[in-house]
């Protein structure tokens, strides 16, 4: 193993897209920012300095950071931000992963410019568990909006209404052909004939869960969230915000020039964005004036697609890569989303969106939440997070507007170390119906049951999947159902859990979970570091 250093540049930059160009916030003036590449088991030092009139945070998102929240990033959670002119350096060692990760801004709505890719190459000498790929590429999908992002969100907070949708999808930063002004903002991936490719997919879109399809072409899928997969192969694959997929793709066509594409996947019965964004899959020495063919996609509504795709995931359960699901579990969890309105003095019409896990609108504190945990600091939160709702309801049938208004509060729920958890958690139709992709940091959990509908304790638990459940860090709890996680609380810190759709995140679809240090000095937080940025 090594030590790699990255240099990170908070830096803000004219970019053009759509025909017209705007500054935003970018690291080392690209965007998308810069890919990191590590081998498991390497420490790896990157130091942000921010040279922008911002804020910013940097959340290095599916890596464990074992005791090390220090180095996780989101903003209030585990460190305060590092301000305009200030340095912070992310000092993480990369233990028991390897695949595709990626880093985003992790504070108010920076992470629409700033993120990339995070590679973990296995130990020298381990291959991969599939067919080695002939050569690699990062496909990273985006959102791009026209106007400057915090002003479209600060006045939809005074409406009290949901902001505008983005102007485009993004591949690898560009929109491509079929939105004006993109021909020379299209991303193109040359190929040869007959050759093996692994493209590292990531949704970095703010707000869309999304299909992508490649013309012509089958997708085998073999990773996700850095875990491996039993392989399978698909036309097109469905990933949410926060989720990585790992596939291979042979050019075993006729030579020519193939659309790859992505369009959001919305079965909720809220406005449908269908934008499609596209790139290139060009096969060399195939003239670029010949017109590529545009994939079959998934429609925007197609549920069965959804539901069906996220059956065939299954964690490769091999002796070298073994899925440690807990059987026994010693604390049951039950959190409802719920989208409802709470009175706003503030706002226009008198009341404001909110979201909220068992009727709970999280507050976010003024200290990082780590440190006030650590350092015994009174008054920043309360660890009286409910186990589950105060009073049971019909989840997913009609709506009781008694449960509309939320309570405001910084609550945690407190874990004992090394403890075996089960959340489930329940969509509610409170507002509305929604597909909620919730991230945990600091762990990976095993996604052992997902269904339609109310959670029925007494028989989906004998459906559950405890062989070769998927092993993720991001699950799309599906629309109006249900979703069953278990991880074993085996990192002591405090690690944010919320719905990585930035819209519902800021609306307060999050908490956090204390998880106690264990007996040695092993099985216990690190010390902070020095440089870490003050409150
Ligand atoms: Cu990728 Cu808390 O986020």
């Amino acid at each position: 193993s090594a030590i790699k250093k990255y240099q990170f540049d908070i830096q803000v930059k004219n970019v053009s897209r759509l025909c017209n160009a705007k500054p935003i916030v970018t690291v080392n003036g690209m965007f998308p920012g810069p890919t990191i590449y590590v081998r498991e088991g390497d420490r790896v030092l990157i130091n942000v300095t921010n040279n922008a009139q911002y804020n910013m945070s940097i959340h290095w998102h599916g890596l464990k950071q074992q005791r090390n929240g220090w180095a996780d990033g989101p903003a209030y959670i585990t460190q305060c931000p590092i301000k305009t002119g200030n340095s912070y350096t992310y000092d993480i060692t990369v233990t028991g992963q390897r695949g595709t990760l990626w880093w985003h801004a992790h504070i108010l709505w920076l992470r629409a410019t700033v993120y990339g890719a995070f590679v973990i190459m296995p130990k020298l000498g381990t291959p991969f568990p599939f067919p080695q790929p002939n050569l690699e590429a990062n496909i990273v999908l985006g959102e791009w909006w026209n106007s400057d992002v915090e002003t479209i969100v600060n006045q939809a907070n005074k409406l009290g209404l949901p902001p505008q949708t983005s102007d485009a999808h993004t591949i690898n930063g560009k929109p491509g052909p079929l939105f004006p002004c993109s021909d020379k903002h299209t991303y193109a991936l040359e190929v040869e004939s007959g050759k093996t490719y692994l493209l590292r997919i990531i949704n970095a879109a703010l707000n869309d869960e999304l299909f992508f399809a490649i013309a012509g072409h089958s997708l085998t899928v073999v990773e996700i969230d850095a875990v491996y997969t039993k392989p399978f192969t698909t036309t097109a694959i469905l990933i949410a915000p926060g989720q990585t997929t790992n596939v291979l793709v042979k050019a075993d066509q006729a030579p020519g020039r193939y659309f790859m594409a992505a369009r959001p996947f919305m079965d909720a019965p809220i406005p449908v964005d269908n934008k499609t964004v596209t790139a290139i899959l060009q096969y060399k020495g195939i003239p670029t004036t010949i017109l590529p063919s545009l994939p079959t996609l998934p429609l925007p509504n197609d549920t069965n697609f959804a539901l069906s795709y996220n059956n065939k995931l299954r964690s490769l359960n091999t002796p070298l890569f073994p899925t440690n699901v807990p059987i026994k579990i010693d604390r049951h969890l039950f959190y409802t989303i719920g989208l409802g309105a709470n009175p706003c003095a503030s706002c226009l019409n008198g009341t404001q969106l909110t979201a909220s896990l068992n009727n709970i609108t999280f507050v976010m504190p003024k200290t990082g939440l780590l440190q006030a945990h650590y350092f015994n600091i009174p008054g920043v939160f309360t660890a009286d997070f409910p186990d589950r709702p105060a009073v049971p309801f019909n989840y997913t049938g009609v709506p009781l507007t008694a449960n509309l208004a939320t309570t405001l509060g910084t609550r945690l729920s407190k874990l004992a170390f090394n403890s075996t958890v089960e959340l489930v958690l329940q969509d509610t139709n409170m507002l509305t119906v929604e597909s909620h992709p919730f991230h945990l940091h600091g762990y990976n959990f095993f996604v052992v049951g997902t269904g339609i509908g109310n959670f029925d304790p007494k028989n989906d638990p004998l459906k559950y999947n405890l062989i070769d459940p998927p092993e993720r860090n991001t699950v799309g709890v599906p629309t109006g159902g249900w979703a069953a996680i278990r991880f074993r609380a085996d990192n002591p810190g405090v690690w944010f859990m919320h719905c990585h759709l930035e819209l519902h995140t800021m609306w307060g679809l999050k908490m956090a979970f204390v998880v106690e240090n264990g007996k040695s000095a092993e099985e216990s937080i690190l010390p902070p570091p020095a440089d870490l940025p003050p409150c």
